[in-house]
Protein backbone atom coordinates (compact mmCIF):
# COMPACT_ATOMS: atom_id res chain seq x y z
CA UNK A 1 0.00 0.00 0.00
CA UNK A 2 1.06 3.69 -0.66
CA UNK A 3 0.67 6.44 1.58
CA UNK A 4 0.88 9.70 0.27
CA UNK A 5 1.56 12.15 3.28
CA UNK A 6 1.39 15.58 1.77
CA UNK A 7 -0.13 19.12 2.26
CA UNK A 8 0.38 22.28 0.47
CA UNK A 9 1.53 24.09 4.25
CA UNK A 10 4.56 23.35 5.59
CA UNK A 11 5.19 22.09 9.42
CA UNK A 12 1.95 19.90 9.53
CA UNK A 13 3.93 17.29 10.68
CA UNK A 14 4.26 15.52 7.11
CA UNK A 15 7.58 13.83 8.07
CA UNK A 16 6.80 13.62 11.91
CA UNK A 17 3.33 11.34 10.69
CA UNK A 18 5.41 9.41 8.02
CA UNK A 19 8.78 8.39 10.06
CA UNK A 20 6.39 7.64 12.66
CA UNK A 21 3.72 5.52 10.57
CA UNK A 22 6.75 3.80 9.18
CA UNK A 23 8.22 3.08 12.44
CA UNK A 24 4.56 1.16 13.66
CA UNK A 25 4.46 -0.53 10.35
CA UNK A 26 7.79 -1.57 10.85
CA UNK A 27 6.79 -3.15 13.82
CA UNK A 28 3.83 -4.86 12.61
CA UNK A 29 5.73 -6.89 10.69
CA UNK A 30 5.56 -4.98 7.78
CA UNK A 31 8.41 -4.09 4.92
CA UNK A 32 8.33 -0.66 4.88
CA UNK A 33 10.01 2.23 2.75
CA UNK A 34 9.49 6.13 3.16
CA UNK A 35 10.14 8.35 -0.07
CA UNK A 36 11.67 11.23 0.83
CA UNK A 37 10.13 14.09 -1.09
CA UNK A 38 10.66 16.55 1.18
CA UNK A 39 13.25 19.32 0.31
CA UNK A 40 14.42 19.54 3.95
CA UNK A 41 15.45 15.91 3.17
CA UNK A 42 13.98 15.48 7.24
CA UNK A 43 13.34 11.46 6.53
CA UNK A 44 16.45 11.00 4.39
CA UNK A 45 18.56 12.72 7.64
CA UNK A 46 16.49 10.57 10.27
CA UNK A 47 16.99 8.01 8.59
CA UNK A 48 21.17 8.12 8.35
CA UNK A 49 20.52 8.32 12.75
CA UNK A 50 18.52 4.87 12.93
CA UNK A 51 20.18 2.03 14.43
CA UNK A 52 18.93 -0.57 11.66
CA UNK A 53 20.73 -3.55 13.25
CA UNK A 54 18.84 -3.20 16.58
CA UNK A 55 15.41 -1.82 15.38
CA UNK A 56 13.44 -3.00 12.36
CA UNK A 57 14.95 -1.71 9.31
CA UNK A 58 13.24 1.38 7.22
CA UNK A 59 14.60 1.95 3.52
CA UNK A 60 14.64 5.66 3.01
CA UNK A 61 14.69 7.20 -0.29
CA UNK A 62 14.63 10.38 -1.46
CA UNK A 63 13.16 11.25 -4.71
CA UNK A 64 12.00 14.78 -5.81
CA UNK A 65 11.27 14.96 -9.70
CA UNK A 66 7.47 13.62 -10.72
CA UNK A 67 8.77 10.81 -13.11
CA UNK A 68 11.35 9.90 -11.07
CA UNK A 69 8.75 9.34 -7.83
CA UNK A 70 6.56 7.55 -10.28
CA UNK A 71 9.15 5.24 -11.51
CA UNK A 72 10.97 4.13 -8.20
CA UNK A 73 7.75 4.06 -6.30
CA UNK A 74 6.65 1.06 -8.83
CA UNK A 75 10.04 -0.67 -8.44
CA UNK A 76 10.09 -0.03 -4.85
CA UNK A 77 6.83 -2.03 -5.02
CA UNK A 78 8.62 -4.85 -5.76
CA UNK A 79 9.94 -5.19 -2.20
CA UNK A 80 8.02 -3.12 0.06
CA UNK A 81 4.49 -3.50 1.27
CA UNK A 82 4.18 -0.33 2.48
CA UNK A 83 5.67 2.59 1.14
CA UNK A 84 5.02 6.31 2.88
CA UNK A 85 5.97 9.05 0.75
CA UNK A 86 6.80 12.24 2.69
CA UNK A 87 5.19 14.93 0.78
CA UNK A 88 6.57 18.98 0.11
CA UNK A 89 4.74 21.76 0.66
CA UNK A 90 4.52 23.10 -2.47
CA UNK A 91 2.27 24.22 -5.01
CA UNK A 92 4.01 21.67 -8.13
CA UNK A 93 3.93 19.07 -9.94
CA UNK A 94 5.60 16.98 -6.95
CA UNK A 95 2.22 17.51 -5.18
CA UNK A 96 -0.38 16.57 -7.70
CA UNK A 97 1.94 13.49 -8.33
CA UNK A 98 2.34 12.18 -4.63
CA UNK A 99 -1.32 12.65 -4.72
CA UNK A 100 -1.77 10.28 -7.88
CA UNK A 101 0.43 7.74 -6.76
CA UNK A 102 -1.48 7.10 -3.29
CA UNK A 103 -3.81 4.81 -1.99
CA UNK A 104 -4.29 6.97 0.66
CA UNK A 105 -3.68 10.52 1.09
CA UNK A 106 -3.30 11.90 4.36
CA UNK A 107 -3.08 15.36 5.03
CA UNK A 108 -1.70 16.62 8.38
CA UNK A 109 -3.56 19.46 9.43
CA UNK A 110 -3.14 21.84 12.68
CA UNK A 111 -6.31 22.98 14.58
CA UNK A 112 -6.00 26.63 13.51
CA UNK A 113 -8.04 28.29 11.73
CA UNK A 114 -4.75 29.89 9.29
CA UNK A 115 -4.46 26.14 8.78
CA UNK A 116 -7.38 25.31 7.75
CA UNK A 117 -7.52 28.62 5.10
CA UNK A 118 -3.94 26.80 3.87
CA UNK A 119 -6.06 24.18 2.61
CA UNK A 120 -8.56 25.57 0.32
CA UNK A 121 -5.98 25.95 -2.43
CA UNK A 122 -4.74 22.16 -1.50
CA UNK A 123 -8.18 20.92 -2.41
CA UNK A 124 -8.55 22.55 -5.94
CA UNK A 125 -4.75 20.36 -6.39
CA UNK A 126 -6.36 17.54 -5.07
CA UNK A 127 -9.20 18.13 -7.38
CA UNK A 128 -7.52 18.33 -10.07
CA UNK A 129 -5.35 14.93 -9.07
CA UNK A 130 -8.96 12.99 -9.12
CA UNK A 131 -9.65 14.41 -12.63
CA UNK A 132 -6.04 13.03 -13.70
CA UNK A 133 -6.61 10.33 -12.79
CA UNK A 134 -10.02 9.31 -13.14
CA UNK A 135 -11.24 7.95 -9.93
CA UNK A 136 -11.09 8.90 -6.78
CA UNK A 137 -8.39 9.16 -4.46
CA UNK A 138 -9.44 8.47 -0.63
CA UNK A 139 -7.76 11.56 1.28
CA UNK A 140 -8.33 12.08 4.75
CA UNK A 141 -7.17 15.04 7.05
CA UNK A 142 -5.63 14.23 10.10
CA UNK A 143 -5.68 16.34 13.22
CA UNK A 144 -2.01 17.10 14.16
CA UNK A 145 -1.09 18.80 17.12
CA UNK A 146 -4.94 18.60 18.24
CA UNK A 147 -5.46 19.16 21.82
CA UNK A 148 -9.72 18.64 22.87
CA UNK A 149 -9.09 20.06 25.61
CA UNK A 150 -8.64 23.98 24.01
CA UNK A 151 -12.28 25.23 22.61
CA UNK A 152 -10.56 26.60 20.01
CA UNK A 153 -9.45 23.35 18.29
CA UNK A 154 -12.70 21.58 18.78
CA UNK A 155 -14.53 24.57 16.73
CA UNK A 156 -11.88 24.16 14.06
CA UNK A 157 -12.42 20.37 14.02
CA UNK A 158 -16.00 21.11 13.51
CA UNK A 159 -15.12 23.90 10.39
CA UNK A 160 -13.43 20.85 9.14
CA UNK A 161 -16.47 18.84 8.80
CA UNK A 162 -17.70 21.57 5.84
CA UNK A 163 -14.77 20.98 3.78
CA UNK A 164 -15.65 18.17 2.01
CA UNK A 165 -12.62 16.14 3.29
CA UNK A 166 -13.36 13.46 5.96
CA UNK A 167 -11.00 13.84 8.99
CA UNK A 168 -9.48 10.65 10.67
CA UNK A 169 -10.86 9.78 14.19
CA UNK A 170 -7.02 9.41 15.63
CA UNK A 171 -5.88 12.67 16.29
CA UNK A 172 -2.14 12.99 17.06
CA UNK A 173 -1.85 15.43 20.25
CA UNK A 174 1.31 18.00 20.86
CA UNK A 175 4.15 15.37 22.50
CA UNK A 176 8.24 16.09 23.32
CA UNK A 177 8.10 12.39 22.85
CA UNK A 178 7.75 13.48 18.70
CA UNK A 179 10.41 15.83 18.67
CA UNK A 180 12.87 13.47 21.38
CA UNK A 181 12.70 10.31 18.88
CA UNK A 182 13.99 12.07 15.87
CA UNK A 183 17.83 12.34 16.94
CA UNK A 184 18.15 8.08 17.57
CA UNK A 185 16.00 7.78 14.08
CA UNK A 186 13.55 6.28 15.96
CA UNK A 187 9.81 6.68 16.56
CA UNK A 188 7.32 7.04 19.49
CA UNK A 189 6.57 3.42 19.13
CA UNK A 190 10.21 2.41 19.99
CA UNK A 191 9.97 5.40 23.27
CA UNK A 192 8.91 4.82 26.65
CA UNK A 193 5.74 7.28 25.93
CA UNK A 194 2.97 4.58 26.57
CA UNK A 195 0.17 7.26 25.45
CA UNK A 196 1.99 8.55 22.07
CA UNK A 197 3.02 4.87 21.11
CA UNK A 198 -0.87 3.75 21.62
CA UNK A 199 -1.78 6.79 19.55
CA UNK A 200 0.61 6.22 16.73
CA UNK A 201 -1.08 2.05 16.69
CA UNK A 202 -4.39 3.70 16.37
CA UNK A 203 -3.36 5.78 14.00
CA UNK A 204 -1.72 3.00 11.79
CA UNK A 205 -4.47 0.32 12.39
CA UNK A 206 -6.81 3.28 11.49
CA UNK A 207 -5.25 3.88 7.92
CA UNK A 208 -5.33 -0.31 7.45
CA UNK A 209 -8.93 -0.19 7.78
CA UNK A 210 -9.79 2.36 5.19
CA UNK A 211 -7.34 1.07 2.50
CA UNK A 212 -8.81 -3.01 3.23
N1 LIG B 1 2.48 15.97 17.43
C1 LIG B 1 3.59 16.69 17.58
N2 LIG B 1 4.07 16.94 18.83
C2 LIG B 1 5.20 17.69 18.99
N3 LIG B 1 5.91 18.22 17.98
C3 LIG B 1 5.48 18.00 16.73
C4 LIG B 1 4.32 17.22 16.46
N4 LIG B 1 4.14 17.17 15.12
C5 LIG B 1 5.17 17.88 14.57
N5 LIG B 1 5.95 18.40 15.54
C6 LIG B 1 7.13 19.26 15.34
O1 LIG B 1 6.75 20.30 14.44
C7 LIG B 1 7.82 20.60 13.55
C8 LIG B 1 7.35 20.41 12.12
O2 LIG B 1 7.05 19.04 11.91
P1 LIG B 1 7.45 18.30 10.56
O3 LIG B 1 8.86 18.60 10.17
O4 LIG B 1 7.07 16.89 10.71
O5 LIG B 1 6.46 19.03 9.54
P2 LIG B 1 6.46 18.96 7.95
O6 LIG B 1 5.05 19.13 7.53
O7 LIG B 1 7.17 17.76 7.48
O8 LIG B 1 7.32 20.24 7.57
P3 LIG B 1 7.85 20.64 6.10
O9 LIG B 1 6.65 21.15 5.39
O10 LIG B 1 8.86 21.70 6.38
O11 LIG B 1 8.41 19.41 5.47
C9 LIG B 1 8.97 19.69 13.95
O12 LIG B 1 9.81 20.38 14.83
C10 LIG B 1 8.28 18.53 14.68
O13 LIG B 1 9.14 17.94 15.64
MG1 LIG C 1 8.81 17.53 6.18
Amino acid sequence: MIISVTSLKGGVGKSTLSQNLAVCFAHMGYKVAIVDADVNDSSERWSGLRDMDDNPPIMVASIDSPQALRNNVKLLQRDYEVIIIDGTPALSKLVSTIMLLGDIVLVPIKPSILDIWATERFQERYEDAVATKGEDIPGYFILNEYDSRMKFNIEAKEAMSDLGFETLKTTIKTRLAYKEVIQDGKGVYESSNKTAKQEMTNLANEVISLIA
